[in-house]
């Protein structure tokens, strides 16, 4: 599907969109329709309850000879109240809308519309950016498709006047939306398909936006004493992997320090030897969605060329129960030298950050760092589907990524860390064990990886267990992985951390 902006004086067959706002007021687009069947709108809006609440939509059959196949009303609400964000949940609806008719094209009818925190250009971008965010399928396995179920839309065609600048707009929201879609490949695939080694064979695609890879095999891991990420690995056919991806945007003469995404890439968590129960374990093919988020964040921030040094690292392992798997009870050696005692195998997450993490500020000095993992259940405990967790060193890269949350829909929620919860995890015969009880468990998860951070660095922690993957559509977020946390992110880097 394809997002075009036109010239509002085209005229072609296809379904036809215009909008009212609160108090059935139609917009100046609308007049496009011409007369006759401005009036049959007319018409079906008088007699209709739909008021124009925003994300309402009215659909109605159009007089013979029209152009329009159909018409669909689409609700703004109150004009004053339209951001980026309510813009973007619009263009959503109106591509659900389109969709689930069998047009092949679609006109939106913008027109002028006045008096909004956003401009022209800028709202036709947004709604744009949001119709195509909305609009991801991942249909490559379904060879038996019936004709009904096959998409028709091919196009929506949004009219405006102003079309250089509505492009110019829609350019970085593209950057951004091709990221999202790379993370949603990705977390979609099954593990049979994404496994370490075809994991890092997708991130080449990085590689032509100027991206540079970095690849660590399992014997320079086990040079560097990775043992924690490697004892996940232990147990598998497939050997892992450590990638770092680098994206040199910020001026030269600049501070050169960059800003670090670690993600944990797990790309099959069965829970080895403490094996997890049978029901729903295949969600455990999105346990590598952390490593997904920071290869598509990486993704957009290069396409959209962010004036930003930024690394991103992922650590990619699967995590098997077998004759090589690590036991229950063992300890291993992490890289930065302490030890873990590996009370529960299907706790790996933390183990594998624990080495990604401390090689990353080893070897970047970066001056911040944030990681996303699908890290534990206990956060869907306490926050459902609707935020990420957030634990975090410093309180303002918290409010920044909270102000980041709101402005994208992706949302975090602050939780607690400190040294009572701390305490949970000391080990009787290691520096420390890899679970705290049942109490508290993504707190004394992100206690964990705290220890793995050097105190002069800004951290933040992303439990995104909960939002990675959806069971019912959002207005932008199709069922299925949702690639949270790269728009969150992109927009941190763009309000704070370009030059
Ligand atoms: N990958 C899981 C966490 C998870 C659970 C992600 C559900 C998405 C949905 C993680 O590796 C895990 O197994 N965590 C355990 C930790 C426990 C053993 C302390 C958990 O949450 O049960
Ligand atoms: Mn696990
Ligand atoms: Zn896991």
């Amino acid at each position: 599907m394809r997002v075009i902006f036109s010239d509002p004086t085209l005229k072609r067959l296809g379904a036809y969109v215009v909008f009212t706002s609160d108090g059935k007021k139609l917009s100046s687009g609308a007049a496009g329709l011409g007369p006759e069947t401005l009036g049959v709108v007319k018409g079906a809006l008088k007699i209709s309850r739909f008021k124009g609440e925003r994300g309402k939509i009215l659909e109605i059959f159009t007089p013979p000879k029209s152009c329009a196949e159909k018409i669909i009303i689409v609700g703004i609400g109150k004009l004053q109240d339209i951001d980026e964000l309510a813009a973007q949940s619009i263009g959503g609806s109106i591509f659900k809308a389109l969709s689930s008719s069998s047009s092949r094209a679609g006109y939106v009818l913008l027109g002028e519309i006045k008096g909004r925190k956003i401009s022209n250009p800028k709202l036709a971008a947004h709604i744009a950016y949001g119709c195509m965010l909305r609009s991801y399928r991942f249909d490559k396995y379904k060879t038996q498709e019936k004709p009904k179920n096959k998409k028709s839309l091919v196009s929506v065609n949004i009219m405006l006047k102003d079309l250089s600048s509505a492009r110019g707009f829609f350019s970085p929201l593209k950057s951004v939306l091709d990221g999202v879609f790379f993370t949603r490949d990705l977390v979609t695939e099954p593990a049979n398909v994404i496994f370490p080694i075809s994991f890092v064979e997708r991130l080449h695609a990085l590689k032509k936006l100027g991206v540079k890879l970095e690849v660590l095999n399992e014997k320079q891991m086990k040079k560097l004493g990775m043992g924690a990420l490697l004892g996940v690995a232990q147990g598998s056919a497939h050997e892992p992997r450590l990638v770092a991806m680098r994206w040199d945007g910020a001026p030269k003469s600049k501070d050169r320090r960059p800003i670090a995404f670690v993600g944990k890439g797990v790309t099959f968590d069965t829970g080895g030897i403490s094996i997890k129960p049978a029901g729903g374990m295949e969600d455990m093919k999105w346990d590598m969605g952390g490593a997904g988020v920071v290869a598509g964040l990486l993704y957009a921030l290069a396409a959209r060329k962010a004036k930003v040094n930024a690394v991103g690292v992922v650590g990619l392992v699967e995590n098997m129960p077998s004759s090589t798997a690590q036991r229950p009870g063992d300890v291993v050696k992490t890289m930065s030298g302490k030890t873990i005692e590996v009370i529960n195998t299907d706790a790996e997450g933390r183990l594998v950050l624990a080495d990604a993490l401390w090689w990353t500020q080893k070897k970047f000095k970066p001056h911040t760092v944030i990681d996303l993992a699908t890290l534990t259940g206990a956060i869907i405990i306490a926050l459902g589907y609707h935020y990420a967790g957030m634990f975090t060193n410093n309180d303002q890269l918290g409010k920044k990524l909270s102000s980041a949350g709101e402005a994208t829909g992706e949302g975090v929620w602050h939780m607690p860390l400190g040294d009572s919860y701390d305490k949970q995890v000391r080990s009787q015969i290691a520096d420390m064990k890899n679970v705290g009880g049942r109490d508290a468990g993504s707190i004394t998860a992100a206690q964990i990886l705290q220890r793995f951070i050097n105190k002069d660095i800004a951290w933040a922690h992303l439990d995104i267990a909960g939002v990675t993957w959806s069971k019912s559509a959002s207005a932008t977020v199709p069922k299925g992985g949702t690639g949270f946390g790269v728009r969150l992110l992109n927009k941190l880097v763009e309000e704070h951390f370009e030059q």
